[in-house]
């Protein structure tokens, strides 16, 4: 790669946006950052902080608005990255469009979950992905496609004494599925971006899948890695088995299919299928991403170490960890009038 990198994201207020825009804008030899913010945010206090963390220009436009507006900010742009929440995921395929008319030279679409294979095995989350990837295919653009596990931050158990509920969306969080032993790919949410930075600098993962993850460990295993960690004992544990997970999952999609705007009533969806696709399938490994015919970024940059589980299980102990989506679950606390 010569020169440096326009990029443009989508989603740069959000968890894996927001861990994409920190690596690349502290990158400032490789990338100029942009960022695409639709209208209804634009005076929030997170857009206005945009520019002071690096972004050189904010781009406010609807996305679902006129293709040509779309296509002006896209124009001259080297890589687009998504990281749009679960549920607007169908709004990218505009966006491709736009992007094949802008002559974007790499589309790198909200991905950033498990591995799981095409097809029906997933339907809340991976059908509507599938979608774009599809229309990125008809489109014949240039693309990066990027799992990366689960997070680190929402894997780990809560303990008996109570201090990591401080960054636990559960709590209490005890559940121990099918056994526990499956293996898990896992990921660090602030290591995904630094993962983004060597994959669209590097040509070899153009049009490709690339699987970025920093360990991978079973439930068994995380919480052990807990127990020493934090010298004590998880001795109260939920055991679900994967007929649990099914009924929960076949519950879920009724729930949702019946409010299908409400993010409260997709949320346990997409938790049901994951549980699903890591605990009952045991897709989310690297071995089946190989398969999938994924590059693994661990062997396509072997001198970054990402974070691994223990390491990240030190600085939760130690309060250093950011809760996932803190705004989001305050307002819900508020609501419910906690
Ligand atoms: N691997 C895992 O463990 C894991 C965990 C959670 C999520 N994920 C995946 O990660 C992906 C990203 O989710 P996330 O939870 O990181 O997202 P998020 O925190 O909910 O953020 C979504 C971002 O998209 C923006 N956005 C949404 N609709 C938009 C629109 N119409 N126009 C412009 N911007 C829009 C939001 O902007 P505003 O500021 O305007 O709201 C926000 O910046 C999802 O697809 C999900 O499948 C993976």
């Amino acid at each position: 790669m010569t020169g440096k990198q326009r990029v443009l994201i989508l989603g740069a207020t959000g968890q894996t946006g927001k861990s994409i825009l920190d690596a690349l804008v502290a990158e400032p030899q490789f990338f100029e950052v942009e960022a695409l913010v639709r209208p209804s945010s634009a005076d929030k206090p997170k857009v206005k902080n945009l520019t002071s963390q690096g972004v050189s220009k904010v781009h406010v436009i609807d996305i679902s608005g006129p293709i040509d507006e779309l296509v002006r900010v896209m124009t001259g742009v080297d890589v687009f990255i998504s990281g749009i929440d679960a549920m607007s995921q169908l709004a990218q395929l505009q966006l491709v469009r736009a992007a094949k008319q802008a002559g974007v030279k790499r589309f790198v679409p909200c991905a950033f979950i498990t591995i799981a294979p095409p097809g029906e095995s997933w339907p809340s989350a991976t059908a509507c992905k599938e979608e774009v990837y599809q229309e990125i295919w008809r489109q014949f653009l240039p693309y990066t496609i990027i799992d990366v596990g689960y997070w680190h931050q929402i894997s780990f158990p809560t303990l008996p004494s109570g201090r990591v509920d401080y960054a636990a969306v559960l709590r209490p969080k005890i559940e121990i599925h099918e056994g526990g032993t499956a293996p898990n790919m896992l990921v660090d949410l602030r290591d995904i971006g630094r993962f983004v930075a060597h994959i669209i600098k590097d040509p070899r993962t153009l049009n490709r899948f690339v699987a970025a993850y920093g360990d991978v460990l079973s439930e068994n295993e995380i919480f052990s890695v807990m127990e020493e960690v934090s010298g004590e004992k998880i001795v109260e544990r939920k055991y679900i088995s994967a007929d649990e997970i099914m009924a929960a999952r076949i519950e879920a999609a009724a729930r949702a299919k019946a409010d299908p705007d409400n993010w409260l009533a997709q949320t346990p969806l997409f938790q049901a299928d994951y549980k699903y696709n890591k605990y009952v399938r045991g897709d989310n490994t690297p071995a089946y991403a190989k398969y999938l015919g994924y590059l693994d970024a661990r062997e396509l940059y072997p001198d970054f170490t990402p974070i691994s589980f223990k390491d990240f299980a030190k600085e939760l102990l130690e309060g250093g960890v950011e809760m996932p989506y803190r705004e989001r679950f305050e307002q819900l606390q508020r609501a419910r009038g906690k």
